[in-house]
């Protein structure tokens, strides 16, 4: 497959303009590694890992692969500036936020020659990321897996292509190379998709859990505030749909021992966890309670996208789950969207772009 240039490709360094998010649980050193042979850019996901985890699963990707990847972090994690040293130390070319950096963070990363990426739901945070000085943003729209904003990936594209002079990927409900090229038209640089490569055969969530997945239907994927506080996409299930009628004591009650939990799966000590709260608090405009329903968020994603535990974990996904009925390999996939998108250019009579 010929490369296709864009200025996501020219900026990462990568042969194709498709981005694999960062999402917790799901993209490790495996799934990163395949990408990165694939020619795309895959992302390792890092806030649900210790950094002395990160640290060991950036070699892990680099022992496997000698093509670029990132990282994703939360800019508002209180060991940010440890993470941010890693990924210098260890040479990665992208740094990925899943909230806006600050504009240090994004300072000390580019003095080090780091790429840096944010996703962003919203026009202004990508114009203040782009002002203080972000190399290209993500933008996610609300039809997109996990944490998610309200203005479709249709309508807040264009509306942040025309806002900042950066390169802009386009991200919520993409799984093929219509899409893509549906992405290149609105003026974006790139696709970034995650539903659809956590459904690869190099993922590892386990099989009766990515069933599930391609069992669902549009319909089957739904946002609810009552994991963490904010509005996360999910698949409807049995559980979701118990949380949705449940009420405030039992949610809270439920908090504090995911976060226990959670504190033992990381290593993160509870002084740290406090901090974290307290930024996530400022950042977001949580109350308390809402701060410790966060806790929720990560040990509920490890049961069900790690343990497969359905009845007590949750299932993120984007709608487009209930577009995909395959399991790819990334190889199979990033060829399949390549020849898709250049399959449409002919059909549109554009040619190739490269
Ligand atoms: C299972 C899952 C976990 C996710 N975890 C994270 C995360 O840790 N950090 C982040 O920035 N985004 C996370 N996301 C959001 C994705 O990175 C991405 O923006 C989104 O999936 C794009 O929409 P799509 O699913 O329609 O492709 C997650 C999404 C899913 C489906």
């Amino acid at each position: 497959m010929r490369p296709l240039t864009t200025a996501l490709t020219e900026l990462t360094g990568v042969r194709y303009p498709i981005v694999q998010t960062g999402m917790g649980w799901v993209a490790g050193p495996r799934l990163v590694s395949a990408t990165a042979e694939a020619g795309a850019l895959g992302i390792l996901a890092s806030a649900t890992m210790s950094a002395e985890r990160l640290r060991a699963a950036v070699r892990e990707v680099a022992a496997r692969t000698d093509r670029p990847f990132g990282v994703n972090l939360r800019a508002d994690a209180g060991d940010a500036a440890e993470r941010v040293r890693i990924i210098v130390e260890e040479g990665v070319r992208v740094a990925s936020f899943a909230l806006a950096p600050s504009r240090e963070l994004i300072a000390r990363l580019k003095d080090a020659g780091v790429v840096v990426i944010p996703t962003v739901g919203a026009r202004r945070h990508a114009e203040k990321v782009a002002a203080w000085g972000a190399d290209a943003v993500v933008v996610q729209g609300a039809e997109g897996g996990g944490h998610t904003g309200e203005v479709a990936t249709t309508v807040l594209l264009p509306q942040v292509v025309d806002a900042v002079d950066i390169p802009v990927v386009a991200a919520g409900g993409f799984h093929d190379g219509r899409g893509l090229v549906a992405a290149l038209a609105f003026g974006a640089a790139g696709v970034a998709m995650g539903t659809r490569f956590l459904l690869t055969s190099d993922s590892t969530v386990p099989a009766a859990v990515k069933a599930r997945y391609l069992a669902a239907s549009v319909r089957d994927v739904t946002v609810t505030r009552k994991v963490d506080g904010l509005p996360h996409r999910m698949l409807r299930t049995d559980l979701v749909a118990a949380l949705e009628r449940s009420g405030r004591p039992a949610a809270l009650l439920r908090s504090v021992r995911h976060a226990a939990a959670f504190r033992k799966q990381t290593g993160t000590g509870w002084a740290r966890m406090v901090r974290d709260g307290l930024a996530m608090k400022r950042g977001a405009e949580l109350t308390w309670g809402q701060v410790l329903l966060a806790a929720n968020t990560p040990m509920m994603l490890r049961a069900g996208l790690v343990e497969g535990r359905t009845d007590a974990g949750v299932l993120a996904s984007g709608q487009v789950a209930g577009l995909i009925g395959d399991l790819p390999s990334c190889a199979e996939l990033v060829d399949r969207v390549m020849a898709e998108a250049a399959a449409t250019l002919a059909r549109l009579g554009a040619g190739h772009p490269a």
